[in-house]
């Protein structure tokens, strides 16, 4: 028996070392931080729209705030430095992993008030276009959503989050490079000019703003003061409430103390798919989450690798590209607020079997009409905001946060500072489908109180089996689902940086199935796709913008997209 014993003996001991060894091993690689390239980031990220957001929201997760805390934050000052794009007059969509990695989503996305003007439907736009107007202002729900996230996952106090923004209100600041562009454009610039908003863009000589002139918002300062001191509350049961409700009706809209009161968030797991190797978490509908998730369902199938866009073979990558969106394009109908419809809205667009299917009916050599797709042509509009941060304990949080179009109403609260949204245009798409019996439906049981309008939004979280995530988001209203699946396509699986991802020019598929390029895109690919049968029109909005946090290999990058002049910030 003995030398028997000794074998064990030795056998124990060698794995008594081996295993020694291993943990020492572990040990050196997840505490002994490893050099991240010029760059990249070892610890946390914060992209947003803008340098001075991102920085902000950078400061807060510096100063022991949790990711919640840096987004709302971000946002906050985001209402400043592009407001033409969201604000506390708006909702978001929040998609948060917390450190254990459970992912929920909490949607303050506006909703229909109790009274609506009666032929609203009449106004919907046909073409591309900007509709202001009070009539199309849902129920703002920005801030009981960052009330909600910040009980749950804060760690600094709320006020304190209010802070550096208010700062900025009352001080001022110089007109935004992004904000200054869009101001140039001849048809913002006279919306800006015959509308209210002028009250906060012009010159006392009623000039519109430019170049080297300061931005200052004094009412919203005393606002945001006033909701930092009292909370939500001030908003949706007090004075600021009172006050932005009577502006509105002075505007000649219909949202009543009543719609403030009884607005409600929405709250819930997120919508978990695997993508590859990896499980991309969305926000559930009426998000657009299930839209991008289609696509990619698609895409994977076709086992790209950076061969596929190399020479003509791009022709073909974009031809299946380009398929897939206009499949996307016929299922939007079927994204629609779940708590207002008896179908489990969008399920089958999450489905792989689905997009097995789906995939199987895309040919190599040609396109189809509308109908084969079944998109019902309505029209396209842009906005919004994104938001991706990433914290130090591995929370995160991607969030999308809109006033819709931009400027959405254009109908500035003078008692409040606030800007209104124009969110129930986004029923227009519905409208389009029942065209032309539309005018004579019961609005109610079109508009029912209380159902948020359905949306492109899809802040998304990717993790991978490795330990690799991807924070991203978009915005640019109809466009978010291009900017967000080209970004993540190039990144994933063309071998692209996220940077080159998200830089790389797109192609847009509108509401109406044409192709619209972005400029740069390769001439050589549109020419083959037009000879496929694809209709390409000329269009020069691109507000497609991405911003993203990605820790891969223990090093984290952050992209905000040059599109819209952005910078991200971290450390
Ligand atoms: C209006 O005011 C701004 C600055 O206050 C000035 O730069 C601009 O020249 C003025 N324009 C007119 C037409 O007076
Ligand atoms: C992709 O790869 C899978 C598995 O290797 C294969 O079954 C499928 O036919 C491939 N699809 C295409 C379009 O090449
Ligand atoms: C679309 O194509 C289908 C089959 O290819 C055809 O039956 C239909 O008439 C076409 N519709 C239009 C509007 O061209």
């Amino acid at each position: 028996m003995a030398p028997c014993k000794t074998w064990q003996v030795r056998c124990v001991l060698c794995a008594g070392l081996l295993l020694a060894a291993a943990l020492i091993w572990l040990c050196i690689s997840l505490f002994v931080p490893r050099e991240c390239a010029r760059g990249h980031f070892a610890h946390a990220a914060v992209s947003a729209d803008s340098l001075r957001c991102s920085e902000i929201g950078r400061d807060i997760l510096q100063q022991g705030g949790s990711a919640v805390d840096g987004a709302i934050a971000s946002l906050l000052c985001t209402s400043l430095v592009n407001p033409q794009s969201m604000g506390l007059g708006g909702g978001s969509i929040f998609t948060i992993r917390d450190k254990t990695g459970k992912v929920r989503v909490f949607s303050s996305r506006e909703t229909v008030p109790l009274s609506f003007k009666p032929d609203l439907l009449n106004d919907c736009p046909t073409t591309f276009k900007l509709v202001p107007g009070i009539q199309w202002t849902g129920v703002p729900g920005e801030l009981r959503g960052y009330e909600e996230v910040h009980r749950r996952y804060g760690k600094l106090p709320w006020a304190k989050l209010f802070e550096p923004t208010i700062k900025l209100a009352r001080e001022g600041f110089p007109l935004p490079p992004f904000l200054e562009h869009l101001l140039t454009n001849p048809i913002i610039r006279d919306l800006v000019k015959g509308s209210s908003l002028c009250e906060l863009f012009c010159n006392n000589n009623k000039t519109v703003l430019s170049k080297g002139d300061t931005l200052k918002f004094p009412k919203l300062a005393e606002t945001m003061e006033i909701v930092a001191e009292q909370g939500a509350f001030a908003f949706y049961k007090g004075k600021i409430g009172s006050d932005l409700i009577e502006d509105i009706k002075a505007a000649g809209g219909t949202i009543t103390m009543e719609d403030l009161r009884t607005f409600r968030l929405r709250m819930g797991d997120a919508w978990t798919i695997p993508i590859g190797d990896s499980l991309l978490h969305i926000p559930p509908p009426p998000a657009g989450g299930a839209t991008l998730a289609l696509i990619l369902n698609l895409m994977k199938g076709f086992n790209l690798s950076a061969k596929s866009i190399e020479g003509d073979q791009k022709i073909q990558t974009y031809h299946r590209y380009v398929e897939a969106l206009k499949f996307a394009n016929g299922q939007k109908g079927s994204i629609k607020d779940p708590q207002y419809t008896d179908t489990t809205t969008a399920a089958h667009l999450i489905d792989s079997h689905y997009a097995d299917r789906i995939r199987e009916r895309i040919s190599p050599d040609r396109t189809h009409n509308n109908s084969y797709y079944n998109v019902k042509p309505s029209s396209d509009h842009y906005g919004t905001t994104h938001v991706s941060v990433l914290a130090e304990d591995g929370s995160a949080v991607s969030v999308t946060s809109t006033i819709n179009q931009i400027f959405g109403a254009s109908v500035y609260s003078p008692r409040t500072g606030i800007l209104l949204n124009n969110e129930l245009i986004d029923f227009c798409g519905r409208a389009a489908s029942l065209r032309p019996v539309s005018f004579q439906i019961n609005l109610v049981e079109f508009f029912p109180p209380g159902e948020q309008p359905p949306s492109s939004m899809a802040p998304a979280l990717l993790e991978s089996k490795s330990g690799d995530i991807i924070v991203i988001g978009g915005s640019g209203g109809s466009m978010i689902t291009t900017a967000m699946a080209s970004s993540l396509i190039n990144h994933l699986w063309l071998g692209k940086s996220l940077g080159d991802a998200i830089a790389a020019p797109v192609v847009f598929v509108d509401a109406k199935n044409n192709l619209k390029f972005e400029p740069g895109f390769e001439g050589y690919v549109i020419d083959g796709l037009k000879a496929l049968g694809h209709k390409v029109e000329d269009f020069e909005y691109f507000f497609n913008v991405v911003n993203a946090v990605a820790k891969e290999n223990r090093c984290i990058t952050a992209v905000s997209d040059r599109r819209k002049m952005g910078q991200a910030a971290g450390y």
